[in-house]
Parts: C-alpha cells; sequence; structure tokens
C-alpha cells in the first residue's frame, strides 16, 4: 500500500513584479500528496495560496521548484503536452462555479467529456449518475441560473470530477456558500472524492472544514507548515 506520492512538490518560487517592488509570494513550497488523500491549506489573505494551486495546476509558471505529478515533472513540458496532462489528471473548483449559463447542469458536467471525444450516450451516462450522487437527479436540466448557490456549486463539483482526476484542485469551494450549506457541499465533495479516488488539494478560510480533511497545512511566509490546530 506504500507507493510513492502521487504529487512531489520541491523547493517551489514565485515572485511577482509590483509597483512597489518584487513581491517575493512562495519561497520554498514544499510538500508532497498521497493517492487519494485530502489535504487542505489555509493561510492569510494575499499568503500566495491560489497562486500556488494555479501553479500545480499548470495554468501558472512557477520560478523555480520541481512538481511530479505521476511521476511525471508537469513544469517545462511542450503546451499541448501540459494542456493535455492537465485534462486528464487534474481537476479544478473555484470558489465561484464557473458554469456556462446557456447549458443545462448536465450539459455542463459533461463537456469535458465530449471536448475528450466520449459518445453523447457514454458522456451523458457518467454525468446523470455523479449529478445522482450529488443529489441532483431532479437538476439535471436545470440551467445554471435556476440552481441555488450550493446546487451549482454541487454541478461544479460534478464537472470537476467527471473525467477521472487523479488530482482536485478546489480554491475555496465552499466560500460563496453559508455555513450550512458550504457543510452540506464540503461532505458530497469529500464523499465523491473517496468513491472516484481522487486525491485533493483544498484552499479554504473554514478551519473547522480544514480539520476534518486528512492533513491541514499552513501557508506562512511563502512556506508550508503542519498546523498544531
Ligand atoms: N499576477 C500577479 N501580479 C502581481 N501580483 C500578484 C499576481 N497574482 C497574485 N499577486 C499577489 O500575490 C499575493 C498572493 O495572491 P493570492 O491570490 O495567491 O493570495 P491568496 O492566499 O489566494 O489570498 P485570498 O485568501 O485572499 O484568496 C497577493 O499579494 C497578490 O496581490
Ligand atoms: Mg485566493
Amino acid at each position: 500500500m506504500n507507493k510513492s506520492p502521487l504529487l512531489t512538490v520541491s523547493d517551489l518560487h514565485k515572485q511577482f513584479t509590483a509597483p512597489s517592488g518584487e513581491l517575493h509570494i512562495l519561497r520554498g513550497v514544499e510538500f508532497e500528496l498521497n493517492e487519494g488523500e485530502f489535504l487542505a491549506i489555509v493561510g492569510e489573505s494575499g499568503s500566495g495560496k491560489s497562486t500556488m494551486l494555479q501553479i500545480l495546476g499548470t495554468l501558472e509558471q512557477p520560478d523555480s521548484g520541481k512538481i511530479l505529478l505521476d511521476g511525471e515533472m508537469i513544469h517545462g513540458l511542450a503546451s499541448n503536452r501540459q494542456a493535455h496532462l492537465r485534462n486528464k489528471k487534474i481537476g479544478f473548483v473555484y470558489q465561484a462555479h464557473h458554469l456556462i449559463p446557456e447549458l443545462t447542469a448536465l450539459e455542463n458536467v459533461v463537456l469535458p467529456l465530449l471536448v475528450q471525444g466520449m459518445s453523447s450516450a457514454d458522456a451523458n451516462q457518467r454525468g446523470r449518475e455523479l449529478l445522482a450522487r450529488l443529489q441532483l437527479e431532479a437538476r439535471t436540466e436545470h440551467i445554471p441560473a435556476k440552481l441555488s448557490g450550493g446546487e451549482a456549486q454541487r454541478v461544479a463539483v460534478a464537472r470537476s470530477l467527471v473525467a477521472r482526476p487523479r488530482l482536485l484542485l478546489a480554491d475555496e469551494p465552499t466560500g460563496n456558500l453559508d455555513e450550512k450549506t458550504a457543510q452540506e457541499v464540503f461532505g458530497l465533495l469529500q464523499q465523491l472524492c473517496i468513491e472516484e479516488n481522487a486525491a485533493v488539494v483544498m484552499v479554504t478560510h473554514s478551519l473547522s472544514l480544514a480539520r476534518s480533511c486528512d492533513r491541514l497545512l499552513r501557508l506562512h511566509d511563502g512556506q508550508l507548515f503542519s498546523d498544531p490546530g
């Protein structure tokens, strides 16, 4: 059972140039994530949590450092290889659902599968199954404007996992929801990730949600620390 980690991050650095000077946001981020593990990241606003997730998701370049996903370096690849790897292995959920307003819940969820060339019959079957597991079987034909905040966020969760990514990157996925709805959406997200065997890096401002994850790390002064609680 003790295999090499799914994700290994070593000595990650990132600076931004601002009018006030250089901002050295990430200063040697290091961690490992095991297959299926659910890791929470907390830290003050502006500490670099979203920047770190964007880099892990290959949407932003680090200045230096090494990231291995499933044994493969994910930076320094040709852009088409990087996009392929991202589509195949990484899912994203954000604070806002970013669903396409003209498409129904089901159409939003299956879009990544259709882009990958799956037949619409197979894609719809997988999409309906995920929506049902998120207790949305009665909402498949709704457009996002006709969904509640919690429902829209659950549709975004279904979309993020539909293509069976090994790694889910979640940036404050329940940040726009009231506490009770946040708990429910988080519970369903956690359950679905276990069933789908997806490892998760979730940024959150909620210490109570963070504490119910497998592990909690705090981003502070550009580095990750284990949190005493
Ligand atoms: N493209 C950019 N150019 C310049 N500065 C940036 C850029 N992106 C982020 N920053 C700065 O980097 C710092 C970290 O930003 P980031 O969004 O990663 O913080 P965060 O921890 O996610 O904060 P929050 O909890 O508020 O979402 C901030 O000071 C931000 O202003
Ligand atoms: Mg952020």
